[in-house]
């Protein structure tokens, strides 16, 4: 691997109701991922978040893992649900107290914390009010990032806010494949614009509070037209727009993209945007797959339409694996904002394999070492060109509950046996390890 700029942040990344379980735990409140969850049929073979990676439990383990790996950081998020069990009011302490220790240990090791405020686990009291669909959200939602800070900010400095607010509005408000499940289509997009005035408003609680670097995650993707013709060229502007501009162009230039929909739309008034705009010091990218869109076909309520990327390889999940979209991804936020993009960190990076543990219980996923390693060039080839990168972050440290498809999708680094709760570190933390131990 070519050497990355010294300093240069290496961790990796979890998210709470992925790998905590203990959702009965010290006065845990109840998530809309418990909801959903527990409906039959929307997560593949019944799958929950109950016990999960058990890390509440198993976390010293996990650190040592972390400490043994060589990261600079760890990426965690917090559970709304701990702190505030009905959303709103008063903290619960205890749960407060599992992040205290948590990032006590990790200081321990000498690893960064750094945590997300927000990957999608919201007290199910809150989504009985409304969710993200009430702009009251946006406010509980610094209220509780304030809370946090209170408590964890004399150890803790940098923040991320939100994680992927295009992939929560799209999949668990506009087609109800995630939770909340709600499946509004456009009707969703206030969830749009509340999570980005949610953002700001903790940007400043943050900030008020001692924080040097706050940021938030998006998911972004390089765009590809299926074709030369212009149907393609304008569905492509519109995909591109809905899931990079919605939430890039707002925080970074104070205007939202034109989109059907979000023109003079009642939702947004007046400060909105300045608050939205509040300088962050970095942006947050998760990355895995560019998108090829090609004009819609007559029946279909989108306009656009996602077309598949073939000839190259896949990931056990299907995604196209196209390490150069990183590079592409990079450049062209840089030529698209120019001044106004601040420094960049791969929040995510990673793919699922179908890994089994071979006779001696080894693991060679050999497939995610490929996976790394070339999305690791390309980004070097970013960073060579004049991009602004500072961190990379790999998705994910432990093998975990991925969201609709349950346990079938194995990202991690370290192998976990959800029978015995067995972590086995595959030849991918192996590899990364070396890596990391030859970087400046
Ligand atoms: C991202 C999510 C993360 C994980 C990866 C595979 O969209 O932020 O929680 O599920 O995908």
């Amino acid at each position: 691997m070519p050497s990355f700029p010294p300093g240069f942040l290496w961790g990796v990344s979890t998210a709470s109701y992925q790998i905590e379980g203990a959702v009965h735990d010290d006065g845990r409140g109840p998530s809309i991922w418990d909801t959903f969850a527990h409906t039959p049929g929307r997560v593949r073979d019944g799958d929950t978040g109950d016990v999960a990676c058990d890390h509440y439990h198993r976390w010293p383990q996990d650190v040592e893992l972390l400490g043994e790996l060589g990261v600079r950081a760890y990426r965690f998020s917090i559970a709304w649900p701990r702190v505030q069990p009905d959303g709103s009011g008063p903290v619960n302490p205890k749960g407060l107290d599992f992040y205290d220790s948590l990032v006590d240990g990790l200081l321990e090791r000498g690893i960064t914390p750094m945590p997300t405020l927000y990957h999608w686990d919201l007290p199910q009291a809150t989504e009985d009010t409304g969710g993200w669909l009430n702009r009251d959200t946006a406010h509980r939602f610094a209220e509780y990032a304030a809370a946090v800070a209170d408590r964890l900010g004399d150890r803790v400095t940098r923040w991320i806010t939100l994680n992927e607010p295009i992939v929560h509005l799209a999949e668990g408000y506009a087609f109800g494949t995630h939770a909340p499940g709600r499946a509004l289509m456009f009707e969703a997009l206030p969830v749009a614009h509340h999570q980005l005035l949610g953002h700001g408003l903790a940007v400043r609680a943050l900030r008020a509070r001692g924080a040097t670097e706050v940021m938030i995650t998006n998911n972004c993707t390089p765009v590809l037209p299926a074709g030369p013709g212009p149907q393609d060229a304008a569905a492509a502007a519109v995909y591109d727009a809905f899931h990079n501009g919605l939430f890039l162009d707002p925080m970074l230039t104070g205007r939202y993209p034109e989109l059907p929909g979000m023109s003079d739309a009642p939702f947004i008034r007046d400060g909105d945007l300045d608050v939205i705009r509040t300088p962050v010091d970095a942006l947050g990218v998760n990355y895995y797959q560019p998108t090829r869109v090609g004009a819609p076909g007559a029946e279909s309520p989108l306009p656009f339409e996602v077309l598949p990327i073939e000839g190259v390889p896949q990931t056990a999940f299907g995604w196209p694996v196209v390490p150069g979209g990183l590079f592409d991804l990079m450049v062209g936020l840089r030529d698209r904002y120019g001044a106004a993009l601040p420094p960049i960190y791969i929040t995510e990076n990673g793919c699922s394999t179908d890994d089994v543990p071979d006779a001696d219980g080894r693991v060679h996923d050999t497939a995610r070492i490929d996976y790394l390693d070339g999305h690791l060039r390309a980004l070097h080839r970013a960073i060579d060109s004049g991009v602004d990168v500072r961190g990379y972050f790999v998705w994910s440290l432990l093998d975990n509950f991925e969201w609709a498809d349950g346990y079938s999708q194995r990202f991690g680094l370290v192998r976990v046996d959800y029978d015995t709760q067995r972590r086995t570190p595959k030849d991918s933390y192996a590899w990364l390890r070396s890596a990391l131990a030859a970087q400046p």
